[in-house]
């Protein structure tokens, strides 16, 4: 459960996204609000059903990233849809459905995570004793091995070699991991096929469902001591923990704590001057959206959910639709609007500079990588950042993508350039680089200035 305070996920959200007070409070308050109401009694909790968010603004200035960043800070569980992926071809109707299933699907895991975390230390001492077992075995000398010392007097000690391993003492060179190197034959399960669960994909069910029933090959292979152990401790673990509870407890989350992400929902908008086309797909997929959101049960292979209590926010640009070109009963069941700011000069600086994940630091890294050592200059900034508005002013505005535009032309040339062949050099990006490489554009934008 979520315990973080709306004041801490904003600060953290912070650290990534800048400026979209507004959205982030949003976001925030709607987290907290699941806890509060979590802490309820039963009969209140039925009554309160979540307040779902819209996002709109424009784009390029955060959207996807509040999301992102969301994701990972929530322990909820947590789905990113886009609803342009419903109106593709093949997809029919009941496929808006798997966003749920892929929700009780993330809850199930994050579930399963934390009982495993539970049951490691015990299954991991399991894990070690089974593993010193079969090195005891290999380590088995035919017979015992003898040395013969020639004493001094002329008498022969014959000395027999302990071939008793002291069990304690390996299996506690074993938990120090002085044996992981160590190759070892044992069985291990093989999986039918490689099995992976990416949410959103829609085989996730199939694959998973048949990794269920196809018989499990018992295969004997010599691995490490160390691979040996992560397979026994995921084993043993399997053994240790009740799936039915965790089945029961995922479905329990996914109802009361889950997040549905809905990205570019304006795109399924149908917007009042466009007409035919597919234009019907799009309503249709409103309209399948619509029951999950309103809340029904859906059917899934770990149970019956209810999908009243998740919580849902939407996101778009609306550039071209409008908000008030969604059904209305849509509209209707997400009254929290938040709309996201333009983002001009100043954010573009901060955007350059601040985040954990900057560009600009992103960059310095890659071409470390490469015996670059890239510094960039206060003034090179403010310039890139003065540039990038003048851009979106006077081109497309796509808000803080025109930042990795900017930055990609900007250092092409050392990107290019750079090789791990030569000592470590400093590079260092000034304001006058910045004006020189990007020249054509400032020129024509200053021009353009006046010619208005
Ligand atoms: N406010 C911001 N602070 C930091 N980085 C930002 C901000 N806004 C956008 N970015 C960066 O710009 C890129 C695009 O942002 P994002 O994907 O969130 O756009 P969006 O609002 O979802 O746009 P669209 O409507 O086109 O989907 C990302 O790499 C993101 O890191
Ligand atoms: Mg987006």
């Amino acid at each position: 459960m979520e315990l973080m305070t709306p004041k801490e996920i904003v600060a953290e959200l912070d650290k990534y996204i800048i400026g979209q007070d507004r959205a982030k409070r949003a976001v925030a308050v709607a987290l907290r609000n699941r806890y509060r109401r979590s802490k309820l009694s039963e009969a209140l909790r039925e009554e309160i059903t979540p307040k779902n968010i819209l996002m709109k603004g424009p784009t390029g200035v955060g959207k996807t990233e509040i999301a992102r960043r969301l994701a990972k800070l929530v322990k909820a569980p947590f789905v990113k849809v886009e609803a342009t992926k419903y109106t593709e071809v093949g997809y029919v109707g009941r496929d808006v459905e798997s966003m749920i299933r892929d929700l009780v699907e993330n809850a199930i895991r994050l579930v399963k995570d934390e009982k495993f975390e539970q049951v490691k230390a015990t299954a991991t001492v399991n894990a070690n004793k089974r593993i010193r077992d079969i090195l005891m075995k290999k380590q088995k000398p035919n017979a015992p091995k003898t040395t013969t010392n020639n004493l001094a007097d002329g008498a022969v000690e014959v000395v027999v070699e302990d071939d008793k391993i002291n069990p304690e003492v390996l299996l506690k060179e074993i938990e120090e991991g002085k044996w992981d190197k160590e190759i070892i034959e044992m069985e291990v399960i093989e999986a039918p096929r490689a099995i992976e669960i990416i949410p959103g994909n829609q085989d996730t069910n199939i694959s998973s469902f048949l990794g269920g029933i196809l018989p499990k090959n018992r295969k004997l292979r010599k691995i490490s001591v160390a691979q040996a152990r992560r397979n026994i401790v995921n084993e043993e673990s399997a053994r240790l923990i009740d799936m039915d509870s965790v089945n029961e407890e995922g479905i329990r989350r996914a109802e009361q704590e889950g997040i549905i992400f809905i990205d570019e929902i304006d795109k399924i908008a149908i917007s009042s001057n466009a007409h035919g086309g597919p234009d019907v797909s799009r309503e249709g997929v409103q309209r399948d959206i619509l029951p999950f959101v309103e809340g029904c049960t859906v059917n899934t292979k770990y149970g019956i959910i209810r999908t009243d209590y998740i919580l849902f926010i939407a996101a778009g640009a609306f550039h071209i639709a409008k908000v008030e070109d969604l059904i209305p009963e849509l509209q209707g069941r997400f009254p929290i609007r938040v709309e996201l700011d333009n983002l001009t000069e100043k954010e573009f600086y901060r955007i350059l500079t601040q985040p954990k994940n900057a560009i600009t630091k992103q960059q310095a890294e890659l071409l470390k990588v490469d015996n670059i050592d890239l510094v960039f200059e206060e003034d090179a900034l403010k310039e890139i950042a003065r540039i990038a508005e003048m851009e979106n002013e006077n081109n497309e505005n796509i808000g803080a993508r025109r930042l990795h535009t900017i930055i990609e032309s900007l250092l092409q040339d050392i990107s290019f350039e750079a090789g791990a062949d030569h000592p470590m050099s400093k590079v260092v990006i000034t304001k006058a680089f910045v004006q020189k490489e990007l020249e054509q554009t400032v020129k024509k934008y200053d021009l353009s200035k006046y010619i208005m």
